[in-house]
């Protein structure tokens, strides 16, 4: 081990997912190894941007979030995990910036951990391929492993740690989709984070096991709708397995509750725009916002429809976004 690197810096980006039949739920807390495989689609609209600079000055990491000093915690254990790996003991200064609001359940923690994994490996002299790195990331946030990929996304529940990670699939679906997410309540911090919420609702949820149950059939019919570019069965299981997933943390007791009085009557216009022939489905995460898949010509009349939702403060129509990069 090292502690006489020279100053070392490098600039990452990277784009949120999000899941489309979810993660929710670890077989291994300290390994943050998911309990079942997921599903995901990454966002162009999403980005995160994170410079690593690993510098001998330093006495301790130091994490700069959109403009502020942040909780360290989370970064420090993932830079620590890194430093561990790549055999140096030099502290690092993190300087992160989220286009989208942090920490509302619009998955910054997928492109924050994909971004840092990405710089910092880089940054500290490794050069890891994208299944390692994708496993590295999954140490920070479990949906980050996806991160590190574009376009639809597989997510491996292991069962050992170097197999716990994700891997681009591909479906003549890619170039016809988009997401339009509408934001509730503006972006306001989330009442549970996922990774307390998701071991609670293991620990006291009666419905969990009937959720773990669920997750391989959801999968095995996202992956075969994927294949033959079905859209309908797609976005069909991609709600049904949203809804599964708060239901299970709805069951916990005491309850989890993400959804608003806004976020139902989106669901509501979700389902009454497929009425009228729209190709519209919902998906929500550990937030209040609902996140809407659809075609590429029918996004506006979604987002058309949402924005005039009472309590919806922003709509955002987001196209598939590409793999984590360098960019300096
Ligand atoms: O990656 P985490 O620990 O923030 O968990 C993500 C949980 C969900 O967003 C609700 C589902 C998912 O698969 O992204």
């Amino acid at each position: 081990m090292t502690s006489t690197m020279v100053e070392s810096s490098v600039t990452a980006r990277a784009c949120a997912n999000i899941a489309l039949v979810k993660y929710w739920g670890k077989r291994d807390s300290a390994l943050n190894l998911p309990a079942a495989g997921s599903l995901s689609l990454t966002l162009d609209a999403l980005v995160t941007e994170t410079t690593v600079t690993f510098d001998p000055a330093l006495a301790a990491d130091e994490i700069e979030l959109d403009g502020s000093p942040a909780d360290a915690r989370r970064a420090t254990e993932f830079l620590r995990r890194v430093r561990l790996r790549a055999g140096i003991a030099t502290h690092a200064r993190v300087v992160s910036r989220n286009d989208f609001p942090t920490a509302s359940g619009l998955a910054s923690s997928a492109s924050g951990f994909a971004a840092l994994a990405l710089a910092a490996s880089r940054a500290a002299g490794l050069d890891l391929d994208a299944r390692a790195l994708s496993a590295l990331a999954r140490h920070g946030s479990g949906s980050a492993a996806r991160s590190i990929f574009g376009g639809f996304v597989r997510m491996h529940a292991g069962p050992t740690d170097a197999e716990a990670f994700a891997e681009p699939v591909t479906s003549p679906l890619l170039d016809k989709v988009r997401m339009v997410i509408a934001i509730v309540g503006g972006g306001a911090p989330k009442s549970h984070g996922s990774r307390d919420a998701m071991e609670h609702t293991a620990q006291t949820s009666p419905y969990y096991r009937a959720w773990l149950e669920l997750v391989p059939k959801d999968l095995a019919v996202a992956e075969a709708a994927l294949a033959r570019g079905d859209l309908a069965a797609l976005g069909e299981v991609a709600e049904a397995n949203a809804l599964a997933m708060h239901c299970s943390a709805m069951a916990a007791r005491p309850a989890i509750h993400y959804w608003q009085p806004t976020s139902l009557a989106l669901l509501a216009e979700v389902r009454g725009l497929r009425e009228c022939g729209v190709s519209a489905w919902a998906t929500m995460d550990a937030g209040p916002h609902v996140k809407i898949l659809t075609t590429v010509d029918e996004a506006e009349r979604v987002q058309a429809a949402v924005r005039v939702v009472d309590g919806v403060t922003a709509v955002t129509i987001s196209a598939p976004g590409g793999p984590a990069t360098i960019v300096a």
